[in-house]
């Protein structure tokens, strides 16, 4: 039960932000194409424009409103609803101006998702790196990814729709490398399960053994096809075309939503400081990325942030469009190779066409695309857990970049770095299993190091063998 908002004692703040504590602002949301610019209402599910097959965004087209609180104002209502016990206001709906106002508080899904750590490097790994910087931890969301936060805006979304337009049946349904599946699958099970199916498409053998245990475990159904994701892809988009599904990946522009979240919490853990802040993002679908800068101009139009950050993309070598484009100004989707960036093994990114889009008209000269080897990626990763981190493969692919960016002068030594771990480590735990027994097949190119090999010890069940192995001096 939502706690009644007026009851809750506002009188122990301030008294020039009060009024702003709980948000009540609605805004008018609109679906808009980024082709032909047709707007739509919120009251259908919609994915590509009706007309011209664009992807959509979503626009506040009341969002001007929001200047008339100045931005010093914007940093210091988020700072105290922070303190504030409001269910609702927890997670990424703390930024609910901003983030998706027209969702009311009561229908509002949180399980836990958001404020996810940001954890300084450890002084090995910086060194190690050739500067200082910052690890935000995605892998602590619910499912243990980043995508908790677009499932939480599009959950609630849904929530909402059932209520107000008298929904009596919904199936809910993605194509996953395995995360998203993970989150969809958690937060639709979430739902009255006499209204709400939970689908969803996974390319077979190619999500790790505790991503497919997921949605497994949270009883949705799990149909598992040959091929790879553009493959499963390519499925639900045409079932969202023919059929009454709800599409939950991030061409659902509601999912873009919540994982702006990421760019406002990063902006308030760094005390809203973005001057010469670098956001280094691992790209596979592109919504992340996309999501990202969106969320940044959000900031920045509000006046909330003063400059917008950098962002540097990495792609591995084995599925990187999005990178070559940068590189040759020219877009290919390509066909995959095996990438231990295995959530991220993508060659024809959905939300592509947004990149282009944000990049031309407001991240020209801060957008990098930088490529990196399998090698790199999972040495990065070991590397970094060795450190006192818990970054995943994904996250090795973001630190392995930022080397390649500290190399290559895109990034220097005064600059805030920001790496995304996108998830847990745990959930890629089988790319170090065959790191560690040297057991890759030779299409991943990776001959593992002696050195960051590791490997349980059995030994007799005594302390003197125990002891004596390790050396133990006697007090
Ligand atoms: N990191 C992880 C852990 C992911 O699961 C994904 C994408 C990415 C990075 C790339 O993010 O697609 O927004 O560019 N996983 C999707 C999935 C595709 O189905 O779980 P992106």
């Amino acid at each position: 039960m939502l706690k009644n908002p007026d009851a809750l004692p506002l009188d122990r703040f301030p008294a020039h932000v009060r009024d702003y504590l709980i948000p009540r602002y609605s805004g008018d949301v609109v679906y808009e194409c980024i082709g032909c610019g047709m707007t739509a209402g919120l009251d259908r599910f919609l994915y590509t424009c009706p007309q011209c097959k664009s992807l959509l965004r979503l626009r506040d087209r009341a969002f001007d409103e929001l200047k008339k609180v100045p931005g010093s104002l914007w940093r210091e209502i988020f700072d105290f609803r922070r303190m504030l016990t409001l269910e609702p206001l927890r997670g990424i709906f703390l930024f609910k101006e901003i983030l998706f106002p027209t969702i009311p508080l009561e229908d509002v899904v949180y399980l836990g998702e958001g404020h996810t750590p940001l954890v300084r490097a450890n002084a090995a790994l910086s060194k190690q790196v050739g500067l200082e910087f910052f690890v935000k931890n995605d892998g602590l969301n619910p499912s243990a990814s980043f995508k908790d936060r677009g499932m939480a805006s599009a959950i609630s979304f849904i929530n909402y729709s059932i209520r107000t337009r008298g929904i009596t049946e919904l199936l809910g349904i993605c194509a996953s490398t395995g995360d998203t599946s993970a989150a969809a699958a958690l937060y639709l099970s979430y739902l009255d399960k006499n209204i709400v199916r939970s689908v969803v498409l996974l390319p077979q053998g190619k999500v790790t053994p505790q991503q497919l245990s997921q949605p497994l475990g949270s009883g949705a159904t799990v149909i598992e096809v040959p091929g790879v994701f553009d493959d499963c892809m390519r499925i639900v988009e045409e079932l969202a075309e023919r059929y009454q599904v709800c599409l939950l990946n991030s061409k659902n522009p509601i999912r873009i939503m919540g994982q702006k979240s990421y760019a406002y919490e990063v902006a308030q853990q760094l005390g809203y400081d973005t001057k010469h802040l670098v956001v280094i993002v691992p790209v596979g679908n592109a919504g992340n990325v996309t999501a990202i800068m969106e969320g940044f101009l959000d900031l920045y139009r509000l006046d909330i942030i003063p400059e917008l950050p950098c962002i540097v993309a990495v792609q591995s070598s084995h599925a990187n469009p999005v990178a070559v484009w940068r590189a040759r100004g020219e877009y290919i989707p390509m066909k995959v190779r095996p990438s231990v960036a295995q959530a991220a093994m993508i060659g024809d990114p959905v939300s592509f066409p947004k990149v282009r889009w944000l990049v031309e008209e407001h991240f020209s000269d801060r957008f990098f695309a930088v490529e990196v080897n399998e090698q790199e990626i999972i040495e990065h990763m070991l590397q970094a857990n060795r450190c006192g981190h818990v970054v995943c493969t994904q996250g090795g692919e973001s630190i392995a970049g930022l080397c390649k960016a500290v190399a290559s002068g895109i990034v220097e030594k005064n600059q805030t770095v920001v790496v995304d771990s996108t998830s847990h480590q745990l959930k890629f735990a089988n790319f170090q299993d065959m790191y560690f027994r040297n057991a890759f097949p030779p299409e991943y190119e990776i001959t593992p190091r002696d050195d960051l090999i590791n490997k349980p010890i059995a030994l007799p069940a005594s302390a003197d063998a125990i002891a004596s192995f390790l050396k133990l001096k006697e007090k």
